[in-house]
């Protein structure tokens, strides 16, 4: 084999580092992950006693703005946000271009890069302002346009959003309600819905964030690098796995066909994994699956919902928390090994569950792209490569081949 950078006298130096499992891309402020430890800070505040203590709202404006709200800040930010929760009435004839039986990821992509071409007032990236109004509109039309994903796939009249709800109840509503008759948003649903967006917020330079912020590098508007974004998160290895998740607890079903999973999760011949199982970063809990195991049974009793695939979750963490093969490689739950559960018993279909993700990390990936944006040392993303392919060879015509 003929090293080709040796015939060129290449020898300029780079990392090698497939995976990026240890190269940081950027300097950032917005949030710390400890992963041995098994800690995530959002502007230095726990995960925990964000989603014990605060709400969605509040959490976007920390991670957009760097620190807690004041209460008027609070009210001012979920005004706007309000304001701007309509998409434009031409986004609706986008939908019907879709088929029926879309997955909704898949329209989320779309529609999502389509916003660029609605919201021309917001995508110079060199203005502050138009940043401004560009995160808020993303944040705010979300839930809109995910509601309407989902009204689409079921046949149903999509339902304009109403503003004196809250961020979660507004979505519900959207989602579930029906122009017929008066939704009535349940106070746990909601609360529980508010919980997974705080959740999915932000985790740093995650698979999709990093390809937000590459997108961002070159200049592109915030809206077609947040679809950026939106693709990425869709593979069943980064958010995809909630969906993943639930679809193979219930393909288990009962807790005596666990070992048969676990064994299969162990033989390398077979490509099968145990979703929900494993973090890039976390070789310990991840701290949003404490949070979200609890939640699942408080969420399902409140409820009144009996859902075995509960009894098949807690069976096969168990099972594997003790097996020396999970032990040895530090796989433990992550945070769609539970928030599929609960997604479940408020009524969303699996193919819900990574737009939901979707949803809540817009937030997360508006304030990383702003990050970015506004530090005036950035610059293009362009990762180097070992090439591996021939030596320069001369062309031959094709009838020499
Ligand atoms: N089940 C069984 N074995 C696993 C699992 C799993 N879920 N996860 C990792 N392993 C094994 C691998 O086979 C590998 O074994 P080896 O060293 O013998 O080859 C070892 O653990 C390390 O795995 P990698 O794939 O190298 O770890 P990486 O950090 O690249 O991958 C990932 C992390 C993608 C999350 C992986 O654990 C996985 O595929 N998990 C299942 C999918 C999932 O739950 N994804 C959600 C992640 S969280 C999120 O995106 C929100």
């Amino acid at each position: 084999v003929i090293d080709i950078r040796k015939l060129y006298g290449d020898t300029e130096m780079f990392t090698f580092d497939p995976g990026f499992t240890s190269t940081a891309s950027c300097e950032s402020a917005i949030t710390y992950i400890d992963g041995d430890q098994g800690v995530l800070l959002h502007r230095g505040y726990p995960i925990d006693q964000l989603a014990e203590k605060s709400s969605f709202m509040e959490v976007s404006y920390l991670l957009l703005h760097g620190e807690l709200p004041s209460k008027a800040e609070l009210e001012k930010f979920e005004y706007t946000i309000n304001r701007h929760t309509m998409v434009h009435e031409q986004l609706s004839t986008f939908y019907r271009g879709f088929r029926r039986d879309a997955h909704p990821m898949a329209i989320m992509c779309g529609v999502v890069g389509a916003l660029s071409s609605f919201y021309h007032d917001s995508t110079d990236i060199n203005d502050p302002k138009q940043r401004l109004i560009a995160s808020h509109r993303l944040i705010a039309k979300m839930p809109t346009i995910a509601a309407m994903a989902y009204k689409y796939s079921v046949g149903q009249p999509f339902l304009y959003p109403r503003n004196d709800l809250s961020y979660a109840g507004n979505f519900l509503r959207m989602t579930f309600g029906v122009p017929a008759e008066e939704y009535v948003v349940d106070p746990v649903v909601e609360d529980a819905m508010d919980k997974i967006f705080i959740l999915h917020a932000d985790h740093e330079q995650n698979a999709s964030t990093s390809t937000v912020r590459l997108a961002g590098s070159s200049g592109a508007n915030p809206f077609a690098c947040i679809a950026a974004g939106i693709a990425c998160l869709w593979g069943p290895a980064h958010g995809g796995a909630n969906e993943a998740a639930l679809n193979m607890l219930r393909e288990i079903g009962t807790v005596d066909r666990i070992p048969e999973y676990i064994a299969r999760a162990k033989n390398k011949d077979d490509p099968f994994r145990l979703m929900g199982f494993g973090h890039r970063v976390y070789k310990n809990f991840d701290p949003r699956a404490k949070v979200l195991s609890k939640a699942a049974t408080d969420v399902l009793e409140k409820l009144g919902i009996n859902d075995p695939v509960l009894e098949v979750a807690r069976e096969l963490e168990q099972i594997a928390l003790n097996d020396s093969y999970f032990i040895e490689k530090k796989l433990y739950p992550n945070v769609d090994f539970y928030s599929g559960v609960i997604l479940s018993a408020i009524g969303f279909p699996t193919e819900m569950f990574t737009v939901l993700f979707a949803l809540a990390r817009t937030v997360g990936w508006v304030a990383q792209w702003n990050e970015m944006i506004s530090d005036p040392g950035q610059k293009i993303g362009r990762p180097r490569q070992l090439y591996t392919g021939s030596a320069q060879r001369d062309y031959v015509s094709v009838d020499k081949r």
